[in-house]
Order: C-alpha cells, then structure tokens, then sequence
C-alpha cells in the first residue's frame, strides 16, 4: 500500500511548505501541483543553494522523483519557461519526469493586466500575477486550455475571442489601453514547445500511477486562509487552497490521501491586505520580519508579522483533516524574551496565553529532545490546543534542518 500525503498551509501562505516538501520528495514517486500558479514562491535550500519554485513541484530537485502540475492550476507558460530554464543553468534534468495537464488553463499577458488594474480598485494586494482574472475565465468556461495548442487554427480563434472580450473590460470598465490579439496569439504560441514536450492527459496518468501504488506528494500553493470560500473573503486568492482542491485539482477521490500535513509558522504572516488579528506593530514584530526574513518570495513584498492564532489554527485543522501538524521557523522565536499565542477572541479581540522565551539557539536541531524545554512546552501546549500532533518541526531553512518524530 503506498502512502499518499498532502502537504498544505494552515495559514495566509508561506509556511514553508517547499522546504518541508523537498524534505519529503525523496522517498516519493511523484508529486503534484493541483491549485494555484506562479502567485506561489516555494524555497528549498540544499548545501547553501537557494531554488525558489513557483509553479514547478518542489519534488524536482530529486532526481527520481516525477512532477505533475494538475489540471486544477492556472499556467503561464512564460513564467514556466524562465522556471525551467533556471533548472537547466543548475543542471537539474528533468525531461523524462515532468507532466503538465493538458487541462490547465493558461494566463494570458491580458489577466495579469486585468489583474493589475482590477487590484487598483480592490486593493487586494494580489501578485499581480493573472490568478483570478484566469479562474474567472476557466470558471465562465472561456478559458485557454494548455490541450489547445494541439490545434493553433481554432487555437487563434480562441485567443481573438477572449483578448476581444478582455478588451471589452479593459476599455469600457478600467479605462486602459486594449491588447492586441495577434500579439497574444503570439506570445502563447512561442512557448509551444512546452506543450509538446510535456502536456499529458492527467486523469489518466494519476490512475495509472495510483493503480501502480506509485507514493504521490500533494503539494498545496497559499494558505487555508487564503482559500476562495473558507478563507479571509474578499482577501484570499481564487482557488481551493484546502484539501478538497486536491480533488479537484487532480480528478482523484479523496481516499487516495492517506495523510494530510498541515504547516504552521510558529508565529504568523501574511503578505497583501486583509484582517490579521494577531499582527504586531511594535518591536516583537519587526524582530520577526527580521530574523524571519520576511519577504514574499514571489513579489519581495515584506510580510506582516504576528503572534499565532491558535482559534484559527484549529478551524484550519479541522477544514483540512489535518493528520499531522508541521511546525516551522521555530528558530525565529530563539531571541524572543516573551512569545505569546492568541487563544480565544472576546469581542472580536485576541485574547492571549504568554510563554517565557527559551533565549536560546534551536536552529539546525534535528533531534525533539534536544530542544529547549521551553521550547518543548510551546509546542506541548500548542499540540493539546489544536488536538493535532507536531510530527515535523522545521529549525532552518535548510533541506537538513528539520525534525522528524
Ligand atoms: P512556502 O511558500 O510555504 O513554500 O514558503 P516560502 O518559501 O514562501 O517562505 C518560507 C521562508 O522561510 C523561506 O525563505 C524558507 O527558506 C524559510 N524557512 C522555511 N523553514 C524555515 C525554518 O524552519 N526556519 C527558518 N529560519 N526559515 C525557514
Ligand atoms: P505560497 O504558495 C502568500 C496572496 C496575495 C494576496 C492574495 C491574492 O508561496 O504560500 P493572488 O495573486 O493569488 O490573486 O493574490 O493572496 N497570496 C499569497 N500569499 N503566499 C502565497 O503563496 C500567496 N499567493 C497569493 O498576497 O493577498
Ligand atoms: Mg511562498
């Protein structure tokens, strides 16, 4: 019996859910994408050597380990392109191992601009990178799918009546100059190599895989609350980022997922606008911006910083079936003379339960008990709450740096 495993954030993004996927890939056959685009920025680190993904599965950095962007993922085809690219520069093959589903629909050059001039108005603080105006057009089943480019004559029909009716928005609601059809029929058709070489009926490769008892990693992009209906709405992105995308995403029932690994920071971030009822503003949460490192891997923008939610952490559990909690960034607490973690709201304002910090270095612990026994009790105490056990606990970004109990 394989033992299939998803990996997903319980937070706004950015647990840190490429290193610990790297982390696991090893001992997998596959992993799989199956929402989201390039708004994700997953980091590995190995030997000193950063790799930032942001559509390519975070599995591709072991040799033998296949990656598959499920068809529940929003493509652009330039953004994957320049991913590749960068692969090669590192000498990492990939030609035989990596899928793409011919259903995923393609970001075109007009999303990212609809995207752009839209979140002037909204003031979301997307990525800007095309994600919700592409879901809107798969969603009103007007979308360019990566399977179009097997014919570039309905293809170009395609493209001109789409970019006609973006025009339409683009002109008539948002007061911006249109784009030229041609040029956007172009620029997909450029990246059609991509289409040749790694575009596959995915429903059928995911059967086949899991009828070989292939071990498949799911790999979830943002946050659970970030997720188009359980998350913060309006402030979220426009996929199912909790598990049940992974259905969706992928065309596998739900019992083909053995376990479901959430990610928490040990404190809180999130990047663009939005509730955050935990966030600081005084010296706790820049010594947290700073020792984290707090910038958005995707668009470099800094990240606000808070306290964990626990209140939440727990909804987020339970919408997942979370199986097993991963704990990361546990290091960044070293310095910190008092942690505190919010534990109930009254009236809407986090009330919260104070820990002594240990004020000593947990980074690159790779053995549980090993940790400070301050350190062990915040984590004792944030397992009773949730009712959720930490199986991983992350202490460096480094691919070594990791706890596994
Ligand atoms: P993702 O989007 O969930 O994959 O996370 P990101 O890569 O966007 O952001 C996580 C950041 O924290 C990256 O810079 C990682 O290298 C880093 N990171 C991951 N785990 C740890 C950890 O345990 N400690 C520290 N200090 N950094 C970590
Ligand atoms: P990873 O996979 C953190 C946020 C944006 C914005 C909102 C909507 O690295 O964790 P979008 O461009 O998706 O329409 O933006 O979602 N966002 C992320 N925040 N990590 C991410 O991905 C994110 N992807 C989108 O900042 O608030
Ligand atoms: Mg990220």
């Amino acid at each position: 019996m394989s033992d299939n495993t998803l990996i997903l954030g319980l937070q706004w993004g950015d647990e840190g859910k490429g290193k610990i996927v790297d982390n696991l890939s090893e001992s997998v056959d596959v992993v799989c994408r199956f929402q989201g685009g390039h708004n994700a920025g997953h980091t590995i680190k190995v030997n000193g050597q950063k790799t930032v993904l942001h559509l390519i599965p975070s599995g591709i950095l072991h040799d033998n380990t296949k990656c598959l962007i499920g068809n529940g993922v929003v493509l652009a085809l330039d953004a994957l392109h320049k991913e590749l690219k960068h692969l090669e520069e590192k000498k990492i093959s990939f030609q035989d191992r990596f899928f793409i589903s011919s259903a995923c629909a393609l970001i075109l050059p007009t999303h990212i601009t609809l995207d752009k001039v839209k979140d002037k108005k909204e003031s979301i603080g997307t990525t800007g990178r095309g994600i919700g105006p592409a879901y809107e057009d798969k969603i009103g089943r007007r979308a360019i799918r990566l399977g179009d480019l097997n014919d570039l004559k309905s293809l170009k029909d395609k493209i001109y009546s789409l970019v006609k009716y973006h025009n339409r928005l683009l002109e008539n609601i948002y007061q911006h100059k249109p784009h030229n059809a041609e040029e956007v029929f172009n620029h997909i058709v450029k990246f059609k190599d991509l289409h040749d070489k790694y575009c596959v009926d995915s429903q059928k490769t995911m059967h086949k895989w899991i009828k070989n008892d292939e071990t498949i990693l799911f790999e979830g992009a943002q946050g659970t609350l970030l997720d188009i209906d359980h998350g913060t709405y309006p402030y979220v992105t426009s996929s199912s980022t909790t598990a049940g995308g992974v259905s969706t995403g992928l065309g596998i029932g739900p019992k083909f997922i053995d376990k479901i690994i959430g990610i928490t920071k040990a404190y809180t971030t999130r990047v663009g606008e939005g509730p955050f009822p935990t966030e600081l503003h005084d010296e706790s949460g820049s010594l947290l911006a700073k020792k984290g490192n707090e910038f958005g891997a995707t668009t470099g923008r800094p990240r606000r910083c808070g306290w964990l939610d626990l209140v939440l952490l727990k909804k987020a559990i339970f919408i997942n079936s979370v199986t097993d909690l991963c704990i990361t960034k546990l290091d960044v607490l070293d310095e910190m003379q008092e942690i505190k973690v919010c534990i109930r709201y009254d009236n809407g304002v986090p009330v919260y339960k104070t820990f002594e910090g240990w004020l000593s270095k947990t980074e690159g612990i790779t053995v549980f008990s090993d940790l400070p026994d301050k350190a062990r009790l915040y984590i004792k105490f944030i397992e009773e709450f949730v009712e959720c056990n930490a199986s991983i606990i992350s202490t460096g970004p480094s691919r070594s740096q990791t706890i596994i109990r």
